[in-house]
């Protein structure tokens, strides 16, 4: 495992290291835990060679406040990143990716980067993380980059970006990982106290329970899901920012609750905003009663 700070040397180690098999690639802001573990360690399963980079990207920051408070602890990274099987870390000084008179930015348009994450913290975030993932994505040159299904809506974004520029890279998205009480793991969880971190159960509780009635059939339509899952987050101590159900191609809101759905939420508990979502297949309803419709798809006999 090595350590590489410079543009100059990644691409030198990278090139070194290219041939025996795909490259892959797990670009991380640090303060690694086990859901950026479980990314490194899918690349290990996949790949030849793994690259993980290692940058608070300060572009992508809505809120001053947020980007000095981002947990920083680059030698500990380091190590769990080549536990987890990572060959080569990348840790940039923010001008090896801005350097000097930078200009340039990469801008995904439309509903995927003006919706949700984007809706709330502003489009310069997506700004931020689009420009950022290309210019690493340029450096690195992998087969294949890993994001969370915990920044579903990143995960798109950088996806329709690669697609959108050409770049010939396959987006891999993987599971969210979370402790066992269903807490979603973040970097951001470091700042919660014990009682703030109750109260951010609420995210996973309200996802949880918001999926049931639906998956039940008490909850119909996408504006009654939402609705009951902004008082469930209220309820559970966390203050609301948004919680919607969406088309999770288009993130476009949900009407009546059938096929394919995103649930997604964000909130603040004290002075940090955490995001949480669910992935979740409604099969179509029907007024028949069970058994009449369990009849009627019942294979019938010499047909
Ligand atoms: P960061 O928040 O460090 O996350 C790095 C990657 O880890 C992202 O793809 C994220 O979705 C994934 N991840 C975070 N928590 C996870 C969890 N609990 N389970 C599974 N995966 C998880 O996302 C960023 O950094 C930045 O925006 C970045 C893409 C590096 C660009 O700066």
């Amino acid at each position: 495992m090595s350590t590489v700070r410079t543009t100059a040397e990644l691409r030198a180690a990278v090139a070194a290291g290219r041939g025996a098999g795909p490259v892959g690639f797990v670009p991380t802001m640090g303060a690694l835990h086990a859901g950026h573990e479980s990314l490194i360690r899918r690349a290990r399963s996949e790949c030849a060679l793994v690259v993980v980079s290692v940058f608070v990207n300060p572009t992508q920051f809505d809120d001053p406040a947020d980007l000095d408070a981002y947990p920083r602890s680059a030698e500990r990274d380091v190590a769990v990143a080549a536990a987890a099987g990572a060959d080569l870390v990348f840790l940039p000084e923010a001008g090896e990716l801005y350097p000097p008179g930078d200009a340039t930015r990469v801008v995904v348009r439309g509903p995927l980067t003006e919706s949700l994450e984007g809706a709330h913290r502003g489009a310069g975030h997506f700004d931020g993380v689009t420009t950022v993932v290309a210019r690493l994505l340029n450096l690195v040159g992998p087969d294949r980059a890993y994001f969370g299904a915990k920044d579903a809506q990143q995960a798109l974004v950088v996806r329709r970006m690669a697609r959108d520029l050409r770049l010939p890279v396959e987006i891999v998205t993987c599971p969210t990982v979370r402790d066992a009480d269903g807490l979603a793991l973040s970097s951001r969880n470091a700042r919660l106290s014990p009682a703030e971190r109750e109260r951010a159960l609420s995210l996973s509780r309200a996802l949880g329970a918001c999926a049931e009635a639906i998956a039940d059939g008490r909850l119909r339509h996408g504006a009654e899901a939402a609705d009951a899952g902004l008082r469930a987050l209220a309820a559970g101590g966390a203050e609301p920012e948004y919680f919607a159900v969406v088309d999770p191609e288009t993130l476009e809101p949900a009407g009546p609750l059938e096929g394919e759905l995103l649930l997604a939420c964000a909130a603040r508990v004290g002075d940090v905003r955490l995001i949480d979502n669910l992935s979740l297949t409604v099969p179509q309803f029907t007024d028949e009663p069970e058994a009449a419709t369990r009849e009627d798809r019942a294979p019938t006999a010499a047909t």
